[in-house]
């Protein structure tokens, strides 16, 4: 027989989590990573480039590539068509910066490879800091209006069903 601690324990790990808390959370943690930017591009602009702040710039770069291009997925491909049902284009705004904020930070990465194959010029490292900061602007402002806007919204109009339907499939996206 299965241990009663056990089986709570199985029970909260199998659990469907707030589709909404779960995309805070993500929110949380990419505004940590845009802190770890800022930080690292005013060291750029106080010191001159350096190698410590490349590496803090680099480490935020992996985490916005990497899981926050899912997180991004998530909203494009599962929450916002649920909105959507009810008001059409009410996230075309949304979608429209998550496509400058990605094309922003393609121009970043190409800026990043170029330091790393060491072709990095003077006006190439000011394009990066420059995107970069264009980056935690338009960022910053995005996942703050999806905080207090859109995802209340996302409370207000799904019905029971299709928030448990969401919840479903925000899990399963997380796998
Ligand atoms: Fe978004
Ligand atoms: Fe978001």
């Amino acid at each position: 027989m299965t241990p009663m601690v056990e089986r709570v324990s199985n029970y909260q790990a199998e659990s469907v989590r707030d589709p909404i808390s779960v995309l805070m959370e993500e929110h949380r943690q990419a505004f940590e990573h845009l802190m770890k930017l800022e930080q690292a591009v005013s060291s750029m602009d106080e010191q001159g480039f350096n190698r410590a702040a490349f590496e803090n710039l680099a480490e935020a770069i992996r985490f916005f590539d990497s899981d926050f291009r899912l997180h991004d997925r998530k909203e494009e491909q599962i929450l916002f068509p649920f909105l959507e049902r009810y008001k059409p284009g009410i996230t075309g705004e949304y979608r429209n910066e998550h496509r400058e904020l990605w094309s922003a930070f393609n121009t970043l990465l190409s800026c990043v490879h170029d330091v790393e194959d060491g072709r990095l010029r003077g006006t190439s490292r000011h394009e990066l800091t420059e995107t970069a900061k264009k980056i935690i602007r338009l960022l910053r402002g995005h996942m703050m209006n999806e905080n207090t806007y859109l995802f209340v919204q996302t409370k207000n109009m799904l019905s029971d069903a299709e928030y448990t339907d969401l919840s479903e499939k925000i899990a399963a996206a997380a796998k």
